[in-house]
């Protein structure tokens, strides 16, 4: 197969180099990519075309007889690139743009769990400020969650510990328009206090694939704090789950998803991204994402013992149940190891503390930086310059190390990031601290 892989990140670097590495994938190809992935990727071909761009992603699939594509980011999948490609007949992995409103809209998202039983926050809808402030003044407890409806650049959730906050929020999106003029419509939910989980399930539209799960670091500095960010670093599999947990989580949350979605008409295929809390009162669910989590994929895919190649093939082509008949078993096969992934990220990320990103550092290597079989370099906010690698802002660059049990992993990715080097650079030295 000759498979194109689109997107510009770690999570896409981290797909080129899984997707390299089986006889049955014959060349990667990467649209846009960053121009540090021939580093560690020499033979990937890295084809300058913009993700949001979809028409000239088609033109690209067609001039280079491109067999499957992998969608990285999700405002390519709300571009209706999988609309596009499948209308042309070409295999692509990813949710049509209808689907992708599980991510895009939060009160979808609440609609199809709520019909379909999945656990998750209660909520209200609200398209009129003053509404959702009366309501804030009856709600019974002082913290709650005002999410925007739709993509807020990733500001649209916010975390209110009292009613004044909340109000401050409601006040601050919908009347004075702090994001712009298109919040108009949002949800308030329920505060759920307990342990964050990303789950993530390959699906085919009928059925699914359970892929692991991982724990995401948001938050900027050590000990959660800080701003949000894209995520810091992440550690798989998520230590918090019990004998039985995953088995729940794909009988009470993919499933009925899966269910729900054909139901409403948009039978979801692709990736499938469960934002997990485990409350006192049980699994629950805060959002979907339609894609691969960024960084989780550079965790989950070195975590993996065979090639999703096959696995992706089938999820395009409606096929997951018959692979899993072929193979006798439900999902790709795993590495009995641990994985931890820590984010290096410029100077001034994530943006929001008034200071500007800055770009244009050089990064250095030092000499006794080598990575081992099991540590993997992925490059994300990067590029050559005169032979030169210097960040381009963003999260720049993250390195995974795996090993027999999260502490031994961790040291081991530690060890290498402490011998990459750039003016400016940040990252959290307690990515999967404390975990047994
Ligand atoms: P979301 O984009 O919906 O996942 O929200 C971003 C972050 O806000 C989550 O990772 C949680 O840390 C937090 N959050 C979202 N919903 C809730 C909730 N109902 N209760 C508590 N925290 C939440
Ligand atoms: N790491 C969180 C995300 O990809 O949305």
């Amino acid at each position: 197969m000759r498979v194109l892989v689109i997107g510009s990140g770690g999570r896409e670097h981290a797909l080129c180099h899984h997707l390299g590495q089986t006889s049955t994938v014959s060349k990667v190809f990467v649209a846009p990519g960053n121009s540090a992935m021939n580093e560690t990727l020499p033979e990937l071909q890295v084809a300058p075309v913009s993700a949001m761009d979809i028409n000239a992603l088609l033109n690209l699939a067609i001039k280079e007889k491109i067999d499957l594509t992998i969608v990285g980011p999700e405002a390519t999948l709300s571009e209706g690139i999988v609309d596009l490609f499948q209308k042309n007949k070409l295999s692509i992995v990813g949710p049509s743009k209808a689907a992708s409103e599980l991510e895009t809209s939060k009160a979808f998202a609440k609609k199809i769990m709520m019909a379909a039983g999945v656990p998750t926050a209660g909520y209200s809808e609200f398209f009129d400020a003053d509404a959702a402030l009366n309501y804030i003044e009856t709600n019974p407890s002082e913290k709650m969650v005002v999410k925007c409806d739709g993509l807020a650049q990733g500001k649209g959730v916010v975390v209110c510990m009292t009613k004044n906050d909340a109000r401050l929020a409601v006040i601050s999106l919908m009347k004075e328009k702090l994001l712009g003029e298109n919040v108009d419509h949002i949800i308030i939910e329920e505060f759920l206090e307990g342990t964050e989980v990303s789950a993530f399930a390959l699906c085919d539209g009928e059925s699914f694939s359970f892929l692991g799960t991982a724990c995401d670091h948001k938050r900027l500095r050590d000990g959660d704090l800080g701003p949000n960010t894209g995520g810091m670093g992440v550690f798989s599999p998520a230590t918090c789950l019990e004998e039985g947990d995953a088995q729940w989580i794909n009988e009470n949350v993919f499933a009925p998803m899966m269910t729900g979605m054909k139901k409403a008409g948009s039978a979801f295929s692709g990736i499938l991204f469960a934002g997990l809390m485990k409350t006192k009162s049980g699994w629950k669910v805060l959002e979907f994402n339609v894609r691969f989590g960024d960084p989780e994929t550079q965790v989950l895919l070195p975590l993996l013992n065979e090639n999703l190649a096959p696995w992706f093939k089938a999820a395009a082509n409606g096929e997951i149940k018959k692979l899993q008949g072929e193979l006798g078993r439900l999902s790709p096969l795993k590495k009995d190891k641990s994985g931890v992934h820590v984010v290096m990220a410029a100077h001034g990320y994530p943006g929001t503390e008034g200071v500007k990103v800055r770009t244009g550092d050089t990064i250095h290597f030092l000499n006794t930086f080598l990575l081992g079989k099991n540590d993997f370099l992925f490059f994300a906010g990067v590029e050559k310059n005169e032979g030169q690698l210097k960040t381009k802002g963003g999260r720049v660059l993250g390195i995974t190390s795996l090993a027999e049990n999260l502490t031994e992993a961790r040291k081991s990715a530690y060890e290498n990031i402490s011998k990459v080097q750039f003016d400016g650079s940040q990252y959290r030295t307690d990515i999967g601290k404390g975990q047994i």
